[in-house]
């Protein structure tokens, strides 16, 4: 008798094992980390979707595209970071590769030095000489941002199109806002020959649009034609290509 219950107890197994092997979906999800209690749920967003690291982020993180629905702190994969009503930067974080803006036009302000991440400046030189051969005159007016700095315009003019302190990704130094001297960061900007020229170029440089039309369901803010975020030449083309803000490129590209 003991004998017999042995034997099924290897026979159950036996069959367990080749069940799993034996299922596609196994051998897709295997090589990615995932909760196998969650199988299933994966399994049906995958078939749904046919792409994995969408179905595991959207089984893990349900609410991750939409705005204002959690606090964590801002976070980093692959050296891509990101900051957004969600996850927010601390009060004491100071990016530490800030340098002064130089070689570029921008907006000078009285006791104000603007400072902007280096590698950011970099990538952004070469798009700004581009610009000038096509003699267009972009002037950056805002770039790094203290965290009290973002406190202070929030508190003086709390409107949509201004985050919350630790929630700019300006705190990063990543961004910059762009225009024209005349347009300035307003709708006017919109119809520019530099606007238009920056929407389909700014990616060759690494550069992606943060805050695109029709995507504020997403991101949490109105179109915002100016406001640029530096994420490397890789990603830009592929958020640029496939029409991806930041947010969707992280729940379709990156295990969270
Ligand atoms: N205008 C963007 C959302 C910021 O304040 O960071
Ligand atoms: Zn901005």
């Amino acid at each position: 008798m003991k004998k017999l219950i042995y034997i099924l107890l290897f026979l159950l197994i036996l069959t367990s094992c080749n069940q799993t092997s034996t299922n596609p979906f196994y051998n897709i999800i295997k090589d990615y980390p995932h909760n196998s209690n969650l199988i299933n749920e994966y399994e049906k967003v995958y078939n749904e979707t046919n792409n994995i690291i969408y179905a595991i982020n959207k089984v893990n993180y349900p609410n991750f595209l939409t705005p204002n629905s959690s606090n964590h702190l801002a976070f980093k994969i692959n050296n891509l970071q990101l900051v957004n009503t969600n996850y927010k930067l601390s009060k004491t974080y100071i990016p530490k590769t800030l340098v002064e803006v130089t070689n570029v036009d921008y907006i000078k302000r009285s006791n104000q030095t603007m400072m902007i991440d280096q590698n950011t400046l970099n990538a952004y030189i070469l798009l700004f000489n581009e610009s000038l051969l096509n003699n267009l005159n972009l002037t950056i007016f805002s770039s790094y941002r203290s965290y009290e700095y973002q406190e202070s315009l929030y508190n003086k003019e709390e409107n949509s199109f201004i985050a919350a302190p630790g929630a700019s990704e300006h705190q990063t130094g990543l961004a910059i806002d762009i225009s024209t001297k005349d347009t300035g960061l307003t709708k006017h900007f919109d119809n520019t020959p530099e606007c238009v020229w920056l929407t389909n170029n700014a990616h060759k440089y690494g550069f992606i649009k943060r805050y695109p039309k029709d995507k504020e369901h997403i991101t949490g803010y109105p179109y915002e034609s100016w406001h640029y975020r530096y994420v490397g030449v890789e990603v830009a083309k592929i958020i640029y290509n496939n029409n991806l803000t930041l947010e969707e490129y992280f729940y379709q590209y990156i295990i969270l």
